[in-house]
């Protein structure tokens, strides 16, 4: 099995023995999945794919069961999340525990030097190819706990609670804000009033699932990201909010159920490239998971073509507001708009 990824491509030439070794954040690759690594990671998608197979996996958000012989960090797209899994693992893997740190050159890569320099961790450079670089170093206690990444801003009357990596990271997204907008009178008349079952699909840090909880509503929220489901539940927590937040690739976590509504702001990026992959699955299977007259509210882009997806799903859609940016659609099971 050879690696898909330049990333996993470099390690692949390093003649080095990886067994029992962490992948930490890694991007997904056969290669990895068919080594020896145990797989470190808050993706849900990416956990699922590994357990699929039978691959031991762990959660930043769980106690590790035991300490690997090394670990190795792809340096993910945000620095500031990089910089809290550098902190992770410092905190909680024995001091003197070889690290490597691989990525791209395009993503940065070249600044952990910079960052190691700063917690007064040496570095050393193993090999550079396909416009990545591999760097080592030994990990050790720094003092800085890695949750003080969490942070507080206030939004709609509410206090939300973000991380690094967790989309519009410390302020409300304008196409979210948009969808806010429409809830009020779109729900009123369905949905229980907006005090029904409400699905918050790709919920970020929580700020569709805190709103609809505070109107009444039984929420629960679901993401792929383990730091956006963590992000709201200390969101939900801090407004003294009742929900559910749950790990989930789109529809996988849910089961059969069924919600009166669902409401989202769905992603289309994946890493640095545009994905309407999981808007895609959110669209079509939504009239599965919607009761009898239960309704789609979406914002999304006015350049993504989710009409066609929306047609052919539902047999019909409203668009309840365009402000040339975005467009915020509504869309009823049982083709009722
Ligand atoms: C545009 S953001 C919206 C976040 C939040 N609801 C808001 O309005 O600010 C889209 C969210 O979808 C999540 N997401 C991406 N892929 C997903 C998938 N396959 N399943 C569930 N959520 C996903 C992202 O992690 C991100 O939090």
């Amino acid at each position: 099995m050879s690696a898909e990824t330049p990333v996993c491509q470099l390690l692949e030439r390093q003649a080095f023995d990886y067994r029992g070794w962490l992948w930490v954040a890694p991007p997904q690759d056969a290669w990895l999945e068919a080594g020896q690594g145990r797989l470190l990671s808050a993706d849900a998608a990416l956990c699922a794919a590994w357990q699929a197979k039978g691959v031991p996996r762990a959660s930043p958000f769980e106690a590790l069961d035991a300490a690997p012989p090394g670990a190795v960090l792809f340096w993910p797209k945000s620095h500031a999340q990089g910089e809290w899994w550098l902190l992770w693992l410092c905190a909680h893997l024995p001091p003197g525990t070889p690290l490597q740190l691989v990525g791209e050159n395009q993503g940065g890569i070249k600044r952990v030097l910079k960052v190691l320099a700063a917690l007064g961790l040496g570095c050393r450079k193993l090999d550079t190819a396909r416009r990545c670089g591999l760097y080592a170093t030994r990990l050790d206690r720094v003092g800085i706990d890695p949750d003080a990444a969490w942070t507080r801003f206030e939004a709609e009357g509410m206090t939300l609670v973000s991380h690094p990596g967790v989309f519009g990271h410390g302020k409300l997204d304008d196409g979210t804000r948009l969808l806010l907008g429409e809830l009020p009178g779109t729900l009123e008349g369905r949905a229980d009033k907006g005090r029904g079952d409400i699905l918050d699909m790709g919920c970020g840090d929580g700020i569709l699932a805190a709103w609809l909880a505070r109107r009444g509503a039984r929420v629960t929220a679901v993401d792929v990201n383990g730091f956006a489901v963590e992000a709201t539940r200390r969101t939900l927590a801090a407004n003294g909010l009742a929900g559910e937040a749950l790990a989930s690739d789109v529809y996988s976590a849910l089961g059969d159920r069924t919600f009166d509504a669902i409401v989202s702001n769905p992603p289309f990026h994946h890493e640095r490239a545009i994905d309407y992959g999981p808007a895609g699955r959110l669209i079509r299977e939504a009239p599965a998971h919607l009761k009898p007259g239960g309704c789609l509210l979406l914002v999304a882009n006015a350049f993504l073509p989710y009409p066609d997806l929306l047609e052919a799903a539902f047999g019909g859609f409203e668009i309840l507001a365009d402000d040339r940016r975005f467009r915020v659609y509504a869309a009823t099971r049982d083709g009722r708009s």
